[in-house]
């Protein structure tokens, strides 16, 4: 236990000590309650992060898609503004106006109609926190929409597909939805725009489209679901807009595929969710929700500030936090304007094929992801009944690799995958070498397959895909 108190010339010693020869590193260190004294900052510093050695190395982590790998410049200027708190926008005006420039960049990516600086968004923690404000503004929105014609209010629900990734299941919990879940049949692992348009009524407060299923990267059919959202409204008059939950593909989509047409292009969709720290290449966490235009925004929601002229509007779960991830992302939109961004997502696009391709030829996997889409590589092993990939994830765990096994979504959860992200800083090079990793992995339990192969189910709410 460290002493109670330290005393000058104990203090003298310890600054002359050599590190590991101070008391702090020698002794025991309490785990559960405040330590009774000090200790020097080199040995704090020390203490931990040896500990954190014994976590995954996160660029060998594919089982992430959000970012591991910043410039130095972009790490520098998070470092700087660590101190500056988010919400203190009197004190901080031009982080403030950083925000406002990177939520009208983004709303024009999404070809929203609002220009000249008026776009309507905000910046969150997270995907999460951006779903849970699009959700409720949707609710507010329907809600208002029934009491204006008189109508029941009390039963809210929403269409979505059953690989929605945990937060969906979040919303509906917290904010009391009824959700209606697209079942997955084989050879569909992603929504069905019939079977979703069977489950909308009057009560339907959104349709969901996934920009990047977290399963398999797929995009799931926007347009499609907007042709058939607007047939419905028009025929019904029921206005249900669709809500593209863009976490991972909002940054891939309007670079990798500029053609596609999935956002505010569409009529019916009114918000959209993207991640920052996913494939907008910011270090963790940083997400935004963007609105087609202030309607879609219900006023009750929103707290303004006037602020030097602007009106300010805040909405959000959160008070404060570190500016550093806005700053991040406004770091990476001049650093790498179009071009750049066009640039990274072409090269892991190229990696990823790369993966799927050599995989193909092995024999040995069934390639379940789908070109035109996230770089992602989903695979499942041809012939599971000696090993599955859970044993596999096992083994390439021991060289370091981080690699998901998981199962499909429910009604096809049969199927037992491996998904690899691909990463900014996941070169060609690291790709080969996982490659190799991967056949040795294949051939040790080839030759000593497991007594009983790892068969475990993960039941949706209770795995972590991210
Ligand atoms: C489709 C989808 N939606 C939402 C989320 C949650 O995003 P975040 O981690 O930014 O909160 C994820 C995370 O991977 C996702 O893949």
């Amino acid at each position: 236990m460290l002493s109670e108190h330290v005393s000058d010339e104990d203090a003298a010693q310890s600054t002359l000590a050599p590190l590991f020869g101070t008391r702090s590193l020698q002794e025991p260190v309490p785990k559960f309650r405040l330590p009774d004294s000090e200790m020097e900052s080199r040995s704090a510093y020390q203490l931990i992060s040896d500990e954190l050695m014994l976590d995954g190395n996160p660029a060998l982590n594919l089982a992430s898609f959000v970012t591991t790998w910043m410039e130095p410049e972009a790490r520098l200027l998070m470092t700087e503004t660590l101190s500056k708190n988010f919400i203190d926008a009197d004190e901080y005006p031009q982080t403030v106006e950083i925000e406002r420039r990177c939520v009208n960049i983004i709303a024009d990516l999404f070809h929203a109609s609002a220009g000249d600086g008026q776009a309507v968004g905000t910046s969150t923690v997270g995907s999460s926190e951006a779903i849970h404000l699009c959700g409720l503004a949707l609710k507010v929105n329907w809600r208002k929409r029934r009491a204006a014609a008189g109508t029941p209010t009390d039963r809210p629900n929403i269409v979505m597909g059953s690989n929605v990734q945990v937060v969906w299941e979040k919303f509906v919990r917290y904010f009391d939805v009824e959700p209606r879940y697209v079942d997955m049949v084989p050879g569909r692992s992603v929504i069905g725009v019939d079977e979703a348009m069977a489950l909308v009524d009057e009560n339907t407060i959104a349709v969901v489209g996934i920009l990047g299923s977290t399963y398999t990267g797929e995009f799931e059919p926007i347009a499609d679901l907007d042709a058939a959202v607007g047939e419905l409204n028009d025929r019904t008059g029921w206005q249900v807009p669709i809500h593209v939950d863009a976490a991972s593909g909002g940054f891939v989509a309007p670079f990798a595929y500029p053609d596609l047409v999935w956002d505010f292009r569409l009529p019916n969709v009114r918000s959209i969710n993207t991640s920052g720290h996913k494939y907008g290449l910011v270090y963790p966490g940083v997400g935004w929700a963007i609105w087609k235009d202030s309607t879609d925004l219900p006023e009750e929601l929103l707290f303004h500030d006037n602020y030097l002229g602007n009106d300010q509007i805040t909405f959000d779960l959160n008070f404060s936090k570190s500016s550093s991830q806005v700053i991040g992302q406004y770091y990476n939109f001049l650093r790498l304007g179009r071009d750049g961004y066009t640039r990274i997502m072409r090269g892991l696009l190229d990696v990823a094929h790369h993966i799927a391709d050599l995989a193909e030829q092995s024999g040995r996997w069934e390639v379940v992801s789908a070109r035109g889409a996230l770089p992602v590589v989903t695979l499942g092993l041809k012939d599971d009944s000696r090993f599955t990939c859970h044993d596999l994830s096992e083994v390439l765990r021991e060289r370091g690799w981080i690699v998901p096994a998981y199962t499909m979504p429910p009604k096809i959860d049969d199927q037992h995958v491996l998904r690899v992200t691909v990463r900014e800083g996941f070169s060609r090079d690291l790709a080969d070498t996982f490659l190799d990793d991967v056949h040795a992995a294949v051939a040790r339990l080839d030759a000593n397959p497991p007594a009983r192969p790892n068969r475990r189910r993960h039941h949706r709410s209770t795995h972590h895909v991210c």
